[in-house]
């Protein structure tokens, strides 16, 4: 099952990540973001952040890697792996496991560095850029897990 999703403009986008804040707040999950530069990667996640509370402010973690979030309904940790590129990434990879394990919520902005070495339950999210403000957003899983977070979302999406 793959979830697409279509934002007509930032609004709608906050309304998806409203709708997501709320199937992943009990469970945590692990979440690869894929999109071009200025598709959206961190806009969602500052969003997913206001929903789960979080009170510091939300910024890229291009520059830093990494970035955590601890006031929030559940730990956040917003990766960007950009700059660690594909040798980079092979140092962090095991580390990374360890933020798919346990009560939280974990993004990170391009996974593609990963080389598909992410082999555990996550949730792919894919944002394709259709014009300034409309974006497409495609869920996908891998794992049991997040495929009951999709099932949940699909029903908050629909209203069922
Ligand atoms: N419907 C929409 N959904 C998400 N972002 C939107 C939308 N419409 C406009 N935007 C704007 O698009 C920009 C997305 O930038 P953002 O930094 O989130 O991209 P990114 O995917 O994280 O890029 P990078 O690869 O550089 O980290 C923001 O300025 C945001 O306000
Ligand atoms: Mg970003």
């Amino acid at each position: 099952m793959s979830l697409t999703y279509s934002c007509e403009d930032l609004n709608d986008t906050e309304k998806l990540a409203e709708k997501f804040a709320t199937v992943v707040k009990d469970e945590g999950s692990f979440v690869c973001l894929f999109g071009d530069v200025g598709a959206g990667k961190t806009a969602f996640t500052k969003l997913v952040c206001k929903y789960l509370n979080v009170r510091e402010k939300v910024t890229s973690p291009s520059f830093v890697i990494l970035n955590e979030y601890k006031t929030g309904t559940i730990p956040i940790y917003h990766f960007d792996l950009y700059r660690l590129e594909n040798e980079g990434i092979n140092t962090i990879i095991n580390e990374l496991e360890e933020y798919s394990e346990g009560k939280i919520l974990t993004f990170v902005e391009w996974a593609e560095f990963s080389q598909n070495a992410i082999p555990f339950d996550r949730i792919d999210v894919k944002i394709n850029y259709i014009d300034e403000n409309k974006r497409e957003f495609i869920f996908d899983y891998t794992g049991n897990k997040s495929e009951e977070i999709l099932k949940r979302l699909n029903n908050e999406i629909t209203g069922i």
